[in-house]
C-alpha cells in the first residue's frame, strides 16, 4: 500500500476547504416526488435539471418498470456484442425523428458522449481537425477537446466575431463546438448565425443541447431544430428534461456509422438497460405535447429573473430555466445557498473551477411542476434570504 496516499489527499482536501471549494455529497430524500432534507423538512427544488418533472411522471415510471419486467434489468453487453436489442434501435429511431435527423445513437451519459465523440470526429481529415470551442462549454466538452489533442481555438463566450477571426487563421478541417443553452449561465448560442459562419468556413458544427432538449424549440425539440439541417452533430442528454438517463448524438446516418466504428465511449461500454430505454420511450410520447408546461416554465423563469434583478443580482444573459445569481466569492455564494436552504429552497452554490474566478453564484433552475404556491414560496425566500446588493 502507498503509505503516503491518504496523508497527501488529506492535505489537498484541506487546501480546498480553506479556499471554500470543498465539495461534499449530501443525502436528499424524495417522497412522492417531493424533496425533503435529512430532517424531513419539505424543500422547493430549485437546483435539479428535471425541467419538465418527467422523472416523477406516472407514464415514465410505469414504462421503465414495464420494460425492466419484460426485457430484464441489464443489457448486459456492449452494443457491438449483444447489447443492441430491437427496443434500443426503436428508441434511437424515435430520437432521430424527434430531432428531425436521419439517425441517432444512444450513449450511457452526456459526459461520455462529449468526451469521446469529439476526439472521434477530430480524427477525420488527413491533417487532423482544428477545434473551435466556446470558453463556457461544459467540462465534458473540454475533456473531449483536450482528448482530441488537436489544434484548438477557444473563442470568447458567444463572440462570433472572435470565432470568425480564429477560423480565418486555419485552412484545414474545422470543428466548431457550442452548447445551445449554457449550463451555468442559462443563455443561448445564436445557432442560425453559427450555422452561417460554419458554412462560410466549411466547418462542422457540433451543438450540445443538454439543457434545451425537451424545453426549447418547436415541441421541445431543441434549438437545433429551428435551423433544420444546419447543425451537423446534435448531442443531447436524457437525464435532464427527459427525466431518465443517458444521452444521444443525432445527425446523418454516415455520422452515426462513423461513431459506431470509431467512438470508444460507444464501443467499449455496456448498453443502456431496458428500464432507461422504457423511460426515454415514454418521455418521447410526452415531450412534444408539453407546450403548456414549457410556457409555464418560461413565465416562472422570467418572474424569478425579475425578482433577482429587483435585488440587484446579475442574472447574466439568462433567458431560460437556468437562472444564475452571481454573488462573487465562494464563501458568500455558500452562505447565500445556506440562507435559501434555511428558508426552504434548495439551490447549489457553483464555484470555480466550474465557473470563472470571482463569479461564484447560485444556479437556480426551475421545473414545470412548481405550482403557484411553490413559486410564491420561492419568491418570498429570495426576498428574505438574498440581501439587496448595491
Ligand atoms: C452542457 C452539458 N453537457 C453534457 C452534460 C453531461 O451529461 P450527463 O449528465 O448525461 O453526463 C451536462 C451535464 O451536466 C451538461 O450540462
Amino acid at each position: 500500500m502507498d503509505a503516503n496516499l491518504n496523508a497527501l489527499l488529506r492535505t489537498r482536501l484541506a487546501e480546498l476547504a480553506a479556499a471554500h471549494r470543498l465539495r461534499r455529497l449530501r443525502p436528499w430524500h424524495w417522497h412522492n416526488g417531493t424533496l425533503h432534507d435529512a430532517d424531513g423538512r419539505t424543500l422547493i427544488d430549485a437546483s435539479s435539471n428535471d425541467y419538465l418533472g418527467l422523472s416523477q411522471h406516472p407514464l415514465v415510471k410505469a414504462r421503465a418498470a414495464e420494460w425492466a419486467e419484460r426485457h430484464g434489468a441489464g443489457a448486459p453487453a456492449s452494443r457491438l456484442v449483444t447489447g443492441t436489442r430491437d427496443i434500443t434501435l426503436a428508441v434511437e429511431q424515435r430520437l432521430a425523428n424527434f430531432k428531425r435527423c436521419e439517425a441517432a445513437l444512444l450513449f450511457s451519459t452526456g459526459f461520455q458522449a462529449n468526451a469521446t465523440a469529439i476526439p472521434a470526429l477530430a480524427k477525420l481529415g488527413t491533417g487532423g481537425t482544428a477545434i473551435f470551442s466556446d470558453e463556457l462549454n461544459h467540462a465534458s466538452i473540454i475533456h473531449g477537446v483536450r482528448g482530441a489533442k488537436s489544434r484548438t481555438g477557444i473563442f470568447r463566450h458567444n463572440d462570433l466575431d472572435h470565432l470568425d477571426d480564429l477560423l480565418k487563421q486555419h485552412s484545414g478541417r474545422k470543428l466548431i463546438i457550442t452548447e445551445s443553452v449554457f449550463s451555468m449561465d442559462g443563455d443561448r448560442a445564436d445557432l442560425p448565425a453559427l450555422v452561417q459562419l460554419a458554412e462560410r468556413h466549411g466547418a462542422t458544427l457540433y451543438v450540445d443541447e443538454a439543457h434545451a432538449t425537451g424545453v426549447l424549440g418547436p415541441q421541445g425539440r431543441g434549438l437545433a431544430a429551428e435551423c433544420e439541417g444546419g447543425v451537423d452533430v446534435v448531442m443531447g442528454t436524457l437525464g435532464k428534461a427527459f427525466g431518465a438517463f443517458g444521452a444521444y448524438i443525432a445527425g446523418s446516418r454516415t455520422l452515426i456509422d462513423w461513431l459506431v466504428n470509431r467512438c470508444p465511449g460507444f464501443i467499449y461500454t455496456t448498453a443502456l438497460p431496458p428500464a432507461v430505454l422504457g423511460a426515454v420511450d415514454a418521455a418521447l410520447d410526452l415531450v412534444p405535447g408539453m407546450d403548456e408546461e414549457r410556457a409555464h416554465l418560461a413565465r416562472n423563469s422570467q418572474r424569478l429573473r425579475d425578482a433577482l434583478a429587483q435585488r440587484n443580482y446579475d442574472t447574466l444573459a439568462s433567458s431560460t430555466q437556468i437562472i444564475p445569481a452571481v454573488i462573487g466569492s465562494e464563501a458568500d455564494a455558500l452562505a447565500a445557498a445556506q440562507r435559501l436552504e434555511d428558508a426552504g429552497v434548495l439551490t447549489v452554490a457553483i464555484r470555480p473551477p466550474t465557473v470563472p474566478e470571482g463569479t461564484s453564484r447560485l444556479r437556480l433552475t426551475l421545473n414545470s411542476r412548481l405550482d403557484e404556491q411553490g413559486m410564491q414560496r420561492l419568491l418570498d425566500a429570495v426576498a428574505a434570504s438574498l440581501p439587496l446588493r448595491y
